[in-house]
């Protein structure tokens, strides 16, 4: 009888989690590159493991390789400038059975020494795995819909009274941001922990929804990138189907159209502080940790209390924050380029979670960033006047 510690039990859950995302993929397209800024998604295949092997077997125990190629050749993802696009041939990436053979080897030998790794180690591969598990989820969002399988449960939103849009006063305060070194696993930008005083402002109660969105679209400003016109009607592009735009759910919305709105509406996004003061106010949405694919309308949770609606799930928010180090940052010696190259002023908070978000980042001081300009997240707004 194999037993597992507990550990060993997460990093289990959490291959099962990614194995059946890659069991959506209809075979013949593990070549597609359904994101023209990201890898095939023959990369993410082997990329999971490789990272364990390199972060588990390599760098921690020095255990010898037994297939230094793939563990170079998947041991990174990219993300270009606007601009300067991937150009990889399908012929350039080896075949899906070697992979596959590589993965299954890799978590033999990582299983065999899991005892001996720091548990530091261990949380860090099992919330890389669950952090691409919504990754690839986006990805697979961008896939025609012949060439996945929708799993059972995956429906459209069910209806919600429609939102009113009213604001939620947050007086002065401070903010309590980041985490205390050495209590609990958080990845190297959320130390240290530290105080940040927040003026007062009003928040909206609700995400910003499809149909606030359409008013500024019917003024001009372009159509989101989950959004199709269909004889002459706004269609909403789901996860496993296209449906009728559902107007009460949040639009999803890269960072400039979100300025641009709130600029239009004369307000403004929230900045990171101030998602922390406000988020304080607000309950959970039950739309998070895998349960649903796609958006849910932003009263759906009303009944849970909580005066802020959705902070955390039904999708990530956008803030007006630059993605930067917390006083104290120290990049991590076995992971250097998790965040550190990221704080160039070209990539922004967000915070929340998606429906697609693993339940580990929950908790408050994780902090997500992309490019202003990538449309491919389950990325919400909402506005703030102050
Ligand atoms: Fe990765």
């Amino acid at each position: 009888m194999v037993t597992r510690s507990e550990p060993g039990r997460a990093l289990s859950d959490a291959r099962h989690t990614t194995d059946s995302l890659f069991e959506l993929v209809r075979p013949d397209s593990l070549y597609d590159r359904p994101v023209p800024e990201r890898n095939r998604l023959i990369f993410y295949l082997g990329h999971l493991e490789a990272f364990d092997w390199n972060l588990l077997a390599r760098h921690a125990l020095e255990v010898p390789a037994f297939h230094a190629e793939f563990d170079h050749l998947f041991a990174f993802g990219i993300d270009p400038p606007p601009g300067d696009l991937p150009n990889d041939t399908p012929a350039a990436w080896p075949g899906a059975a070697e992979v596959r053979r590589y993965n299954r080897r890799t978590r033999e030998i990582v299983d065999e020494v899991l005892d001996q790794l720091p548990e530091e180690l261990v949380q860090a591969a099992i919330e890389h795995r669950l952090m691409h598990a919504e990754t690839f989820a986006y990805l697979l969002h961008q896939m025609p819909y012949g060439k996945k399988a929708a799993p059972a449960g995956a429906g459209i939103p069910g209806p919600a009274p429609a939102a009113r849009e009213e604001f939620v006063e947050i007086g002065a305060g401070e903010a309590r941001m980041g985490l205390e070194r050495g209590r609990t696993f958080g990845w190297d930008n959320e130390f240290e922990e530290h105080g940040v005083a927040v003026g007062e402002f009003a928040v909206a109660r609700y995400k910003v929804t499809n149909r606030q969105y359409l008013e500024f679209v019917k003024e001009g400003a372009a159509a989101p990138h989950f959004w199709a016109m269909r004889e002459g009607r706004w269609m909403y592009r789901g996860m496993f189907a296209e449906y009728p735009l559902p107007l009460d759910c949040p639009v999803y919305v890269t960072q400039e159209e979100a300025s641009a709105y709130a600029a239009w509406r004369g307000m403004r996004l929230l900045t990171e502080p101030e998602f922390h003061r406000a988020a304080e106010r607000s309950r959970p949405s039950a739309n998070l940790g895998f349960r649903g694919w796609d958006p849910v309308p932003v009263t759906a949770d009303d009944a849970a209390g909580g005066e802020v609606a959705q902070m955390t799930g039904n999708g990530w928010e956008w803030t007006s924050t630059a993605f930067g180090p917390f006083p104290g940052f120290e990049a991590f010696p076995f992971y250097r380029n998790y965040s550190e190259p990221f704080f160039d002023g070209r990539h922004f908070v967000l915070k929340g979670a998606s429906p697609r978000t693993a339940a580990c980042f929950l908790r408050p001081s994780f902090r997500n960033w992309f490019r202003p300009s990538y449309p491919y997240l389950y990325a919400t707004f909402r506005v703030v006047k102050s």
